[in-house]
């Protein structure tokens, strides 16, 4: 058996023609969505998921405004700008791209971000409300991606085992949250688990999120489930993530690639969020 190749960048495509429409309709009622985003110094990674998220949002309509600010940027610098943005009527959605220079910490920063414009899902409070299910708060953009995949693959979620490798705030944690509120039965595998592979073996969706290129092995995976890789890792100077798709793919129902899997969806859930945001004002 081969497995279907979940299509993320034409799935995230047909989202964010949707959400077009969205922002349209908003732009006449006076409403047009804006999202800031944060960029704290030269990590270069973090300047191109920037400008791709920019990018994004220009596409479809989205007022957007980056503000890049030196690596030598103060804590009250910081916050001033939060401060401002929280307060900034025009500003519907808030993002500081992480991770911030080790001077700063990220938790404070994260907190200063008023909640409702907090559309990365990261402030305690949505990540609370995640957590005792109230639907009203802003999801981490990647495990809302993930989920949105795997429920447009018609797959059943319901009472399915679902295995989450990875313990992440950003990506694991929430996605294991998610999952639980569309009634699976969820395990999180992590770096102390006594049996990785036996665990994963038990899936029907399997998400890898542990950020350790190709670890999930073909005898890994239980025939004909759906594999998630949220994985992007450098190797040799292409992009490969944390399943070994050459050898997963010939068992798996069906799985996403790296590029083009969730990673299209993580901005397309960004977007989504910040029109919400917009929309609830
Ligand atoms: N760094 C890596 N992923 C993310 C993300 O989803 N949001 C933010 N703010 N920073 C990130």
């Amino acid at each position: 058996m081969t497995a279907r190749i979940i299509d993320g960048k034409g799935i995230a495509a047909e989202i964010r023609k949707e959400l077009a429409q969205k922002v349209a309709d908003l732009t006449v009622q006076g409403k047009l969505p804006g999202l800031d985003v944060v960029l704290v110094g030269d990590n270069p990674a973090s300047a191109v998921y920037v400008r791709n998220k920019e990018k994004a949002c220009r596409e479809i309509g989205i007022n957007s405004t980056i503000h890049r600010l030196s690596e030598a940027t103060t804590r009250e610098e910081l916050l001033g700008l939060i401060d401002r943005l929280n307060r900034d009527t025009t500003v519907h959605g808030i993002l500081v791209q992480l991770p911030l220079p080790s001077h700063l910490d990220e938790d404070e920063v994260i907190n200063a971000i008023d909640p409702e414009k907090d559309v990365d899902g990261f402030h305690p409070i949505n990540a609370g409300k995640l957590q005792v299910g109230d639907a009203d708060g802003f999801v981490p953009c990647t495990p809302a991606g993930v989920l949105e995949l795997v429920k447009r693959q018609g797959a059943a979620i319901q009472g399915q085992q679902v295995v989450v490798v990875g313990r992440s705030n950003i990506v694991g944690k929430p996605a294991a949250l998610l999952f639980l509120r569309e009634n699976a039965t969820v395990t999180i595998c992590h770096s102390r688990t006594k049996d990785v592979a036996a665990e994963c073996r038990r899936a029907d969706i399997l998400i890898a999120a542990v950020g350790r290129p190709q670890l999930i092995k073909k005898d890994w995976v239980k025939p004909g489930a759906v594999v998630i890789d949220v994985g992007i890792n450098r190797v040799d100077g292409k992009l490969v993530g944390d399943v070994d798709y050459e050898e997963v793919r010939q068992v798996a129902g069906a799985i996403t690639p790296v590029p083009g899997g969730v990673g299209p969806m993580t901005i397309a859930m960004l977007l989504k969020a910040t029109v919400e945001a917009a929309a609830r004002e």
